[in-house]
């Protein structure tokens, strides 16, 4: 359903996301983020790219992200911006190359390998996946997946992943042997084993995340040992797509970690703050007052206790059709 907008209200989202009265809370930037994305409209696209200029990489990585799901060429440019730019947060460099590959536009692809040496290993490990994923997208797998989608499809998540799940899950039609403690098991080697390339631990990841059971969260858990940055908050990420209580333990062990990277950090942060449990609310307050701790820890637990507050409310602001609860990347 096309959702239509009047230019007085774009131009308060534009506003409000742009901080243009200096004194918009950041959790309310994000929320005209959401809606914006949720439009899916050149105008969102045209807004978005001009909010790379802030100080937040925070807000700024956001940014990149809903480009990418929105999914319009017309974002390519401001997203290689960013990814050329070395003096940008590796936070920000990495979502802009995966929205490059969540659009999946083949132009993308020499521009993504000029990237695989970066010096900063989440942007060339982003990049390695995101020039896979352009690639399998347009694979005869990939192909025939994509064409098999119509508009009967309900999808499990909505969300354009950096990696479909592995072949037999990619419809979400789980079989009893995918779900078996075998099958979860085979998937848990496959997304562990540092020596098969990272697109297809990603595509274990995924399948993983379908399966969604007890079992299959604990297989997720237990890349949290990983030493990829990347790798791990993305499962911190599939965390806040699962919502399930039982990953809790080991997202409350990530955020409360200061020798874990900042990124994986604040994805816990955000996955715990839409898992919106009574235990984890004194968490994200303590980590967002923390004066030592880094500033995206503290800004994410920020936006992650403005989505424990949503969830935890009966609040209908968001019922006009616009966005659903926030979903933060
Ligand atoms: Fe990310
Ligand atoms: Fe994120």
């Amino acid at each position: 359903m096309a959702v239509v907008v009047s230019p007085s209200e774009l131009q308060a989202l534009e506003d409000c996301l742009l901080n243009k009265s200096n004194n918009v809370a950041l959790h309310t930037r994000f929320r005209a983020l959401f809606t914006l994305k949720a439009l899916k409209s050149e105008d969102s696209v045209k807004i978005i790219a001009k909010g790379f200029s802030d100080p937040s990489a925070l807000l700024k990585h956001e940014l990149a992200y809903c480009l990418g799901q929105i999914g319009k060429p017309t974002a390519l440019p401001a997203l290689e911006t960013v990814l050329r730019d070395a003096t940008e947060d590796p936070m920000v460099r990495h979502e802009a190359a995966e929205a490059m590959g969540a659009i999946s536009n083949p132009s993308s692809v020499p521009i993504l390998n000029e990237f695989l040496a970066d010096p900063q290993r989440s942007v060339r490990e982003t990049c390695e996946i995101a020039v896979a994923k352009i690639e399998w997208d347009n694979s005869e797998e990939g192909k025939k997946h994509h064409a098999s989608i119509n508009e009967s499809t309900i999808p499990l998540y909505t969300s354009v992943d950096p990696a479909p799940p592995s072949s037999n899950l990619l419809l979400g039609n789980l079989n009893p042997e995918d779900v078996s403690e075998a099958g979860v098991e085979r998937l848990r080697k496959e997304l562990v084993d540092p020596a098969l390339p990272l697109f297809q631990r990603y595509r274990a990841m995924f399948a993983l995340r379908n399966i969604g059971t007890p079992a299959a969260v604990d297989a997720l858990a237990s890349g949290f040992s990983d030493e990829s940055a990347l790798f791990k908050h993305e499962i911190a990420f599939i965390f806040g797509q699962l919502l399930s209580t039982h990953s809790v333990p080991s997202l409350l062990q990530v955020l409360q970690n200061p020798s874990e990277s900042d990124m994986v950090r604040h994805e816990a942060a955000e996955a715990l703050g839409g898992i919106a449990t009574p235990e984890v609310l004194p968490h994200l307050r303590e980590w967002m007052n923390k004066e030592d701790a880094p500033r995206v820890v503290r800004e994410s637990c920020q936006v992650a206790i403005d989505m424990w507050e949503h969830e935890n409310s009966d609040e209908f602001q968001y019922a006009n059709a616009l966005t659903s609860a926030p979903i933060a990347a």
